[in-house]
């Protein structure tokens, strides 16, 4: 959440910036604010409201500066207001600084300040974090002898600090510098010809460079026009490694989609293809994985494995959960991420842990693993982006190259988490009982999946007309059962998310215990008829709603007997093996989400409330 850019260079530092924000954007959209360094001058505009907003205020001030820091709020503390948009200025004037994060212990330090004569313009944990640098700045200038004394006013302060925080920080005693610093919020330095970059993620200067330092938690940096150094909260200096990012800035260019959900949804094919590239074995019956860190041996031993993640990522995991007791017949438990770092379960020592994160930065699923860590358990990852803080702090991992993934909603990274759960229940499948022919047949089945992808979005046009009929609506229910009753999660958290429709997924069964009293002509049903042994019991359910006059959207596969007139729209999947068959049952409600929410004028990429990587918790 929130998204910070820093420039030290020699270009217009504020376009720049604005440039990176608008990248960024996805991370939070309530207000958005930039400060230059002009000399000894701070200049700071700020704005409730997106980042084109703030272009236009910029715009005003010509500003001309090549330092200068920037910030694209979600809201944590303070309402969404023009004060309590980032950057914050000391109230010494000293200092400006933008921070994503939470500082837990923000009223406690805020009463300490005032008491000294601090005054606070805003509502903002961040104001707080601002004014205690200040302090620390005109108390102990002596200290700092032989060391800048901007830095380790900053390293004293966050020495004082609980709580999570990104944050670049100007001082007017030291122009063209800034001071970055981490901890469980990201934050990375591009280093470019002449120009440093901080941002929070790579996004946001890969259209200058794509040399980056990915900072560790409890590091500093220091950048100047000189040159930038690292270091530690107990002053230790830091070596800096530099990575290169292998996407470029058209990867994250929308094109000539009109928005970024839509590209992304057509990207799939593209992306389950990365996904398993390299990744069979050379006899074709099974999975391999370069990163995992542990070999068949030990992962054969295992007796159970467990997998935390959030929101959309979560369903990911169940589908594996179910295909993995399904086809290698060992015991899976998922649990949301937030709900394990603080539940204490009870773990068998033979348990093999897996994250499944798109963003690698989601708090709640970093904790979970820090958490699973520290009870001892080897920590796989599954996880899109490169140097991610998850994907760094996993014992291994497996990574989805899905590429950038910009849209709030999660499209071609869930199908990408599918397809890797698929290969992983293969893995071990294929370490158990799993013949070499159905370890082929599952093998050339996942091959498949991209063209099976392909086909889907063809209907594109038909779901769209569909859509258009449900639109209206105020409630809707999403129903399915086995491998699919995750998809009835996954497209009811869609369709909420994006269009701001209610929705509700159920295993399809479980309609009679409760939510069948909503049904009503004004309450229509997706249900999810793949063809199988439980065909006929979903049949069963749609006619229970249908003699409640419920409307129903069938998503079917081609073939499997409906019977005439029980569903209002069907949409047809092709016939496909059972690892592949979440894979394309995602596409139809992606799509019907998507043209609902553009039905309904809704802000699809964007929506209210929401930011794409929830580095709070
Ligand atoms: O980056 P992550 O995969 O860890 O994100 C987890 C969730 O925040 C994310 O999937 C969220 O539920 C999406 N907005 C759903 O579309």
């Amino acid at each position: 959440m929130c998204g910070i850019v820093g420039y030290v260079g020699k270009q217009n530092a504020v376009s720049i910036i604005l440039e990176g924000l608008k990248r960024l954007e996805y991370r939070g959209y309530d207000s958005a604010g930039v400060c230059v360094q002009q000399g000894r001058r701070l200049d700071v505009a700020k704005k409730a409201g997106r980042v084109e907003n703030l272009a236009k205020v910029a715009a005003k001030h010509r500003f001309t500066a090549t330092t200068g820091i920037g910030h694209t709020r979600w809201a944590t503390h303070g309402g969404v207001t023009d004060a309590n948009a980032h950057p914050h200025v000391s109230s010494d004037g000293k200092f400006a600084l933008i921070h994503n994060g939470v500082i837990e212990n923000y009223a406690q330090m805020k009463t300490f300040l005032a008491g000294k004569g601090f005054a606070f313009q805003s509502e903002t944990d961040t104001e707080v974090l601002c004014n205690l640098i200040a302090y620390h700045y005109a108390k102990e200038p002596a200290r700092a002898k032989g060391r800048n004394r901007f830095l380790e006013s900053v390293r004293k302060t966050l020495r004082h600090v609980e709580g999570t925080y990104g944050i670049a920080v100007l001082c007017t005693d030291f122009p063209g510098e800034i001071v970055g610093a981490r901890k469980a919020s990201p934050l990375i330095l591009g280093v470019g010809d002449g120009e440093y970059i901080l941002a929070s993620d790579a996004s946001a200067l890969v259209s200058r460079t794509q040399n980056v330092v990915y900072l560790k938690d409890g590091e500093l940096a220091h950048l100047t026009p000189k040159g930038f150094s690292l270091s530690t909260l107990d002053q230790a200096d830091v070596s800096p490694v530099v990575d290169r990012i292998t996407w470029s800035i058209a990867d994250s260019e929308l094109g000539s989609h009109a928005h970024f959900m839509e590209k992304e949804i057509f990207e799939q094919p593209a992306a389950l293809e990365n996904a398993m590239r390299g990744r069979f074995s050379a006899d074709g019956s099974t999975a391999q994985f370069g990163g995992l860190n542990i070999s068949a041996g030990e992962f054969r031993e295992m007796e159970r494995f467990m997998f935390c993640a959030c929101g959309t990522a979560w369903h990911a995991c169940l589908v594996t959960e179910h295909l993995i007791e399904r086809f290698a017949r060992v015991p899976v438990e998922v649990d949301y991420a937030s709900e394990f770092r603080y539940r204490n379960s009870p773990l068998d020592p033979r348990t093999l842990f897996f994250v499944m994160s798109q963003s690698g930065e989601t708090i709640d699923t970093l904790a979970a693993l820090r958490e699973a860590k520290r009870k001892g358990y080897r920590v796989m990852a599954v996880n899109n982006v490169v140097g991610s803080s998850i994907a760094r702090e996993a014992d291994g991992g497996i990574y989805q190259h899905a590429g950038p993934e910009v849209g709030v909603a999660s499209t071609k990274a869930f199908t990408s988490q599918l397809l890797i759960g698929a290969m992983i229940a293969l893995y071990v499948a294929r370490m158990r009982d799993m013949s070499f022919s159905d370890g082929v047949e599952y093998v050339n089945a996942l091959k498949g999946a991209p063209d099976l992808v392909r086909q889907m979005l063809k209907q594109a046009p038909r779901i769209k007309a569909i859509a258009k009929r449900y639109a209206h609506y105020h409630d809707m229910l999403f129903l399915g059962r086995l491998s699919l009753f995750p998809l009835a999660l996954e497209g009811a958290l869609k369709l909420k998310e994006i269009s701001y429709l209610h929705a509700e997924g159920y295993p399809a069964a479980e309609m009679k215990h409760g939510p069948i009293a909503l049904i009503s002509e004004k309450c229509p049903s997706v249900f999810f008829a793949p063809k199988g042994e439980i065909f006929s019991k979903i049949v069963s359910s749609m006619q229970e709603i249908k003699a409640r006059k419920g409307p129903i959207i069938a998503i079917a596969t081609a073939g499997a007997e409906l019977p005439p007139g029980l569903a209002d729209d069907v949409i047809l999947m092709p016939e496909c093996h059972e690892a592949v068959l979440p894979i394309i049952a995602s596409i139809p409600v992606q799509l019907l989400s998507y043209y609902i929410a553009l039905e309904r004028g809704c802000d699809v990429d964007k929506p209210r409330n929401l930011a794409k990587s929830v580095t709070v918790e």
